[in-house]
């Protein structure tokens, strides 16, 4: 097995932007680095390529893959294998599933180390990735001081495990870039200025994020042109990664693989756009508009004819077709309209199908309303509503 002096020619497999970034950092660092990529493209800097995996790996001490996901890292792992040195070490620094991870530790033995990084572009370059190591003693050992020339590393006793680990890391920035997309989205529609919300979001617990991204979340071109350096859809793999994973349910993943946003941008440019189309938000409103005022045009506007309203209503369950819940508005707003509040606490839009939640305040009641919505004919429409009636507990 390789010890840590002799490990000194790196080989390089995928020169995305954390490879190409990681193979210009180890040169920087003296290390011999000879870099491959599927593509063939070209990347900046004084790294050596190579056509072939096979040719990278040939001298290679470690063999340092940055690939995209779990499927290309088995696809390059079975084409360099054969090539490997009996001491070469596979150092894997993508991030994929805990299976996959298993599965290529198993594959490739004591000389494989899966040690998937915290930290983007940036923390290459510095030196400062968090690393999340598992391995063979040996293999760790030989792998120390390239780690070190990368940033701090942190042993975890197996590869699911670092890689479950990764994916949880992973899921909290999923979880920040989201909700700073609310929190824009707020102060948009309460008309603050840009600039001033981002200020303020600095000084609070997304400031981290804020503080890194600006130039991204800034009103203008920069936002859209600058160089992503960890993309919408690699996170948004990340979070399908983690659902499928853990088996539960993680809004995260739905929220980002329907970004409505270049999937190559950068993460930041997913708070920066809705996070649904204004348009599936309009039969909404005109349900809300149908309470306010007990004007049931509102309501046939808002609903497909074919709807029903169900829900249980004094202890039985009660279908109403539409015309029939249209016959119980008045025609007029109801005489405590002023103290009456309606909210739409949820959307979710998958393609030409939506769900909506809605809370609304009447009286002492306490309405949670449940919409299924589709878009036909060009425009959203709510094509069932159930509802839960809360009355206010006894005094
Ligand atoms: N960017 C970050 O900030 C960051 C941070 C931590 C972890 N990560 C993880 O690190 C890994 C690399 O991320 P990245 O941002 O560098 O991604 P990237 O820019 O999209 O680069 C992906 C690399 O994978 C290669 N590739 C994709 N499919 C392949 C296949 N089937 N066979 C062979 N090569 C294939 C690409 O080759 P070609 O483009 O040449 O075709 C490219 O070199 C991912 O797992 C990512 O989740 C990224």
């Amino acid at each position: 097995m390789t010890t840590p002096h002799t490990v000194r020619t790196v080989a390089v497999l995928g020169l995305g932007r954390m490879g190409a970034a990681i193979a210009a950092r180890l040169a920087g660092q003296n290390w011999d680095v000879v870099g491959w990529t599927r593509s063939g493209r070209h990347v900046a800097g004084a790294v050596e390529t190579t056509r072939d995996p096979e040719d990278a790996v040939a001298k290679a001490d470690v063999a340092l893959l940055a690939l995209f996901d779990g499927q290309a890292c088995r696809q390059v792992a079975d084409r360099i294998h054969p090539a490997l040195r009996p001491d070469t070490i596979v150092l894997n620094t993508s991030t994929i599933a805990p299976a996959e991870a298993a599965a290529l530790a198993r594959r490739l033995g004591p000389s494989y180390v899966h040690a998937p990084v915290l930290g983007s572009v940036p923390a290459v370059a510095a030196g400062t990735l968090r690393i999340l190591a598992a391995g063979e003693q040996d293999a760790l050992a030989g792998v120390q001081p390239l780690l070190r020339a990368l940033g701090t590393v942190r042993p975890v006793d197996d590869a699911a495990t670092a890689a479950a680990l990764k994916l949880i890391a992973n899921s909290s920035l999923a979880g920040a870039v989201l909700a700073l997309r609310d929190a824009l989205r707020q102060a948009d529609a309460l008309g603050l200025p840009r600039a001033q919300a981002l200020d303020v979001l600095e000084l609070g617990q997304l400031g981290g994020l804020v503080t890194r991204k600006r130039t991204f979340l800034a009103d203008g071109a920069a936002s859209t042109t600058a160089p992503g350096e960890f993309t919408i859809g690699a996170l948004a793999k990340d979070m399908a990664l983690l659902a499928t994973a853990s088996n539960s349910p993680l809004r995260s993943a739905a929220d980002l693989a329907g970004t409505p946003a270049d999937p190559e941008a950068d993460i930041a440019v997913a708070a920066t756009v809705p996070a649904v189309d204004d348009a599936v938000l309009e039969p909404l409103r005109r349900y809300i508009e149908g309470h306010a005022t007990g004007d049931p045009a509102h309501f046939r506007e808002a609903f497909l004819p074919t709807a029903h309203i169900e829900g249980i209503r004094d202890g039985a369950f009660a279908s109403w077709r539409l015309d029939e819940y249209c016959g119980l508005f008045p025609g007029h707003p109801a005489t405590d309209e002023p103290a009456r509040t309606r909210r739409i606490d949820t959307v979710d839009v998958h393609g030409t199908v939506a769900t909506a939640t809605m809370t609304l305040r009447h009286g002492p009641d306490t309405f949670t309303d449940v919409f299924l919505l589709v878009r036909a004919e060009g425009r959203w429409r709510i094509a069932n509503k159930a509802y839960h009636r809360t009355p206010r507990p006894a005094a």
